[in-house]
């Protein structure tokens, strides 16, 4: 099955999959759509895997060297200084940033139900990590601090619920992998890995966004998911990293390269969205990812420039539907 299929399938199968439930249901019926899921989603998370295995042969076994190792994918990891993120925040129109976060929180999903899946039978001190990490996204017992709060409140203010433009494929894998990986106790530290470097590499691009935000006028109670992911997150991985993925892959090599290939397979599931956004967005790609960038904070030069002409934007030949945003998701009156 073609990679979009693929990803599609499981994107529809996974939509009722953790909605509470009743016993007055068609057994055979739920099973059955289990077992195609469970087969769809190994094949898709076993096809990443692949795709990132001989990058994680020779990663440190030890737990400070692999810390390093972990901590530098926030510089050289795939995805990482993507043109796109520059590009949103000094040039995208309203109607383009719109299009961005509906295809980006769909790609996200809901982080605290994927953290409380993982935690389960982990040992004592990441599993304490992932209960604090969990409450933050709960917004310590605030409902109005929680998390998926704050999304519905960005979405609300930008009318993103009633688009009815497609969410992309690789939006939605990445939506998928990440419950795949958390919902399958065999992955369970490649889920580790893969929400690890999501607090890790969150926090430069919410700042970027954030700023987008701001020029567009778009109100701070309306921007705060940004404004808070822009600050947090930082906080965050460090707490992960020094209480869950340093003392978990210390424990054993395999663990260790588990949560590399989370890692990596969630990185490169974020970086096959960027380089679609910025296609369908006629973002003109800038050299890829810098290795070597003299520090961490220096932005990017030679932003690529908004092409607002629309002639100039990404041949409908190649979209799948999916329409960029040229004036698309129009604001209800
Ligand atoms: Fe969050
Ligand atoms: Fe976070």
């Amino acid at each position: 099955m073609k990679l979009d299929s693929l990803h599609r399938r499981i994107e529809t199968l996974n939509k009722e999959r953790f909605a509470p439930g009743l016993p007055d249901v068609d057994l055979e019926a739920e099973l059955a759509r289990e077992h195609e899921l469970r087969f769809l989603e190994d094949e898709a998370i076993e096809r990443e895997r692949s795709a990132v295995a001989a990058r994680v042969a020779h990663i440190p076994s030890d737990g400070a060297g692999f810390s390093r190792w972990f901590e530098s994918l926030e510089t050289v990891g795939p995805g990482q200084r993507d043109a796109l993120f520059p590009w949103l925040a000094d040039h995208a129109s309203r109607e383009q940033m719109r299009w961005f976060l509906h295809q980006e929180l769909a790609a996200e999903g809901a982080l605290d139900d994927l953290i409380a899946l993982v935690q389960v039978h982990m040992p004592e001190r990441a599993k304490l990590e992932l209960a604090r990490n969990v409450w933050d996204e709960l917004g310590r017992g605030q409902p109005g601090a929680m998390h998926r709060h704050m999304r519905a409140r960005l979405a609300l203010a930008l009318h993103l619920d009633g688009a009815e433009v497609p969410v992309l494929w690789e939006a939605a894998a990445v939506n998928n992998l990440m419950i795949g990986l958390a919902a399958n106790r065999r992955y369970a530290y490649h889920a580790i890995g893969a929400l690890g470097v999501t607090e890790l590499t969150g926090s430069g691009r919410a700042a970027q966004v954030l700023a987008g935000l701001k020029r567009l006028g778009v109100p701070a109670d309306a921007r705060q998911y940004y404004a808070d992911h822009a600050s947090v997150d930082k906080a965050h991985a460090r707490a992960w990293i020094r209480e869950v993925i340093e003392p978990l892959a210390a424990s054993s090599p395999k663990v260790a390269r588990a949560i590399a290939e989370g890692a990596l397979i969630r990185l490169e599931a974020g970086r096959r969205c960027f380089e679609r956004y910025r296609r369908e967005l006629g973002v003109r790609a800038v050299a890829p990812i810098q290795l070597r960038r003299p520090a961490l904070g220096t932005p990017p030069t030679g932003l690529p420039p908004v092409r607002e002409n629309k002639s100039d934007l990404v041949s409908p030949a190649t979209s799948t539907g999916c329409t960029p945003p040229r004036d698309v998701l129009q604001t209800p009156r």
